[in-house]
């Protein structure tokens, strides 16, 4: 049920439009208050009346309308909502949202909104492959908005098949639904998250690191702060926007990582997701070192790092309820992994095979190894591993006394 929850949805200019009627009945009878802005374009395929008469209420248009703004200003419109739901999302719709342009209404409410979003894209299969709309909606994905669909199946065009149509308003009501059910899981809850790699000096230019993107831990700190979670996500250098409703704290080396993590306890779980280098310079060089052909190549020596998985799983006063961490391995992926949760002492280790390109890809092939077994995941989206994770993680919560709060 959705009663007593506020959505604001903006309808944009696609042939889909006509199904928001639809959505927007639906939405109601569940009991959730609707209200709709509609773009210019989006004016063209449902008309105001029909949106006002479905919604019960007036149907927000013009960024510049006194009438409007005096009533209820577009910030505030962006802000009394639960949810901000965006169907049909056209390209062009994604393309400003991912740049931050608010030229009407509809956009400026998506940039003033400090509400989650959830968009239903829906276009030609053609726009929808475009390498600006996949690199549009990987973006805004990383910034925390939820993607409903779009499907495969036949286009408004005569003849067409392809991914791009809308999802049916059935099945968005029960990603809604699902969001709302989801939402508040982990209020009250504190989460530490790492994620990206670490970079140790060699010298103050040069440094020794990895081919972590960052893009599965970011997406898990997102997810956990959907569900309601105080989110700390302590951050190796990735060239990641922040994850929306999270605290950042960016680090460069292993031992700033750790630092950062202690520094953020008391939690009830941590998630270790960065690639940390093993080993650091012993020493690093204070100046840049020279190129010397008669004196050869320098020979590094290189010391171990602290290993922050096993610190924060020490069994002592401080330890999260729940440690997961992660491996990446090449090849004998699960035995590896079950060894490194007994080894390090935390609760959960999620396992993926990074000999196939894992790092820095959109998605994610993962096992996640706990003291009652293997689950095998299927290849999903790390924006859905991510969310999958996190519901786990509030599943084993439930009924664990929260930490108290410094
Ligand atoms: C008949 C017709 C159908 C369209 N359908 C779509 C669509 O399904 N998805 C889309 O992204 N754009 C579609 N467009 C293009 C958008 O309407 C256009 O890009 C517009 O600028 C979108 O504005 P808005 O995002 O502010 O609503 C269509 C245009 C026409 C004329």
């Amino acid at each position: 049920m959705l009663e007593g929850k506020k959505l604001l949805l903006v309808i944009s200019g696609g042939i889909a439009a006509y199904k928001c009627l639809e959505l927007i009945r639906r939405l109601r009878e569940r009991g959730a208050d609707v209200r709709c802005v509609l773009t210019g374009a989006g004016e063209r395929f449902v008309t105001p009346l029909s949106v006002a008469t479905v919604t019960g209420q007036r149907v927000f248009r013009d960024l510049f309308s006194p009438t409007d703004e005096n009533e209820i200003g577009h910030i505030e419109l962006a802000r009394e909502a639960d949810l901000v739901l965006v169907a049909p999302a056209t390209a062009n719709i994604l393309a400003k949202m991912t740049a931050g342009i608010a030229d009407d209404l509809a956009t400026a409410v998506l940039l003033a909104t400090d509400k989650p979003v959830m968009a239903a894209p829906a276009m030609n299969g053609r726009m929808w492959e475009h390498p600006a709309t996949r690199a549009n909606v990987a973006r805004l994905a990383e910034r925390g908005v939820q993607f409903v669909g779009p499907e495969e199946g036949e286009m408004a065009e005569a003849g067409e098949w392809g991914p791009g149509r809308m999802t049916e308003p059935a099945d968005i009501l029960t990603a809604v639904e699902t969001f709302f059910a989801g939402a508040g899981r982990l209020q009250g809850r504190r989460a530490i998250v790492t994620s990206g790699p670490t970079y140790e000096a060699i010298d103050p230019v040069r440094y020794i690191a990895n081919r972590s993107s960052g893009k599965q831990g970011h997406a898990i700190a997102g997810a956990l702060a959907r569900l309601g979670a105080e989110t700390t996500l302590v951050s190796g250098p990735t060239r990641l926007p922040d994850p929306l409703g999270v605290r950042v704290i960016n680090v460069e080396a292993a031992r700033d990582m750790l630092a950062a993590c202690k520094g953020a306890l008391p939690a009830d779980v941590a998630v270790l997701v960065a690639a940390v280098a093993d080993w650091r310079v012993a020493e690093p060089a204070k100046r840049k070192i020279k190129k010397d052909s008669t004196k050869g190549a320098p020979v590094l020596k290189l010391v171990e790092n602290p290993d922050i998985l096993a610190k924060l799983s020490a069994d002592n006063a401080g330890r999260p309820a729940l440690v997961v961490g992660f491996a990446a391995e090449t090849g004998s992926v699960v035995e590896k992994a079950k060894r490194k949760r007994l080894t390090k002492g935390c609760d959960w280790i999620v396992a993926n095979d990074v000999a196939s390109g894992t790092f820095g890809a959109e998605s994610n092939t993962v096992h996640l190894v706990t003291a009652e077994g293997v689950e095998d995941w299927p290849p999903m989206a790390k924006s859905t591993v991510a969310q999958r994770l996190a519901d786990r993680i509030a599943d084993a919560l439930e009924g664990v006394p929260a930490r108290p709060t410094p």
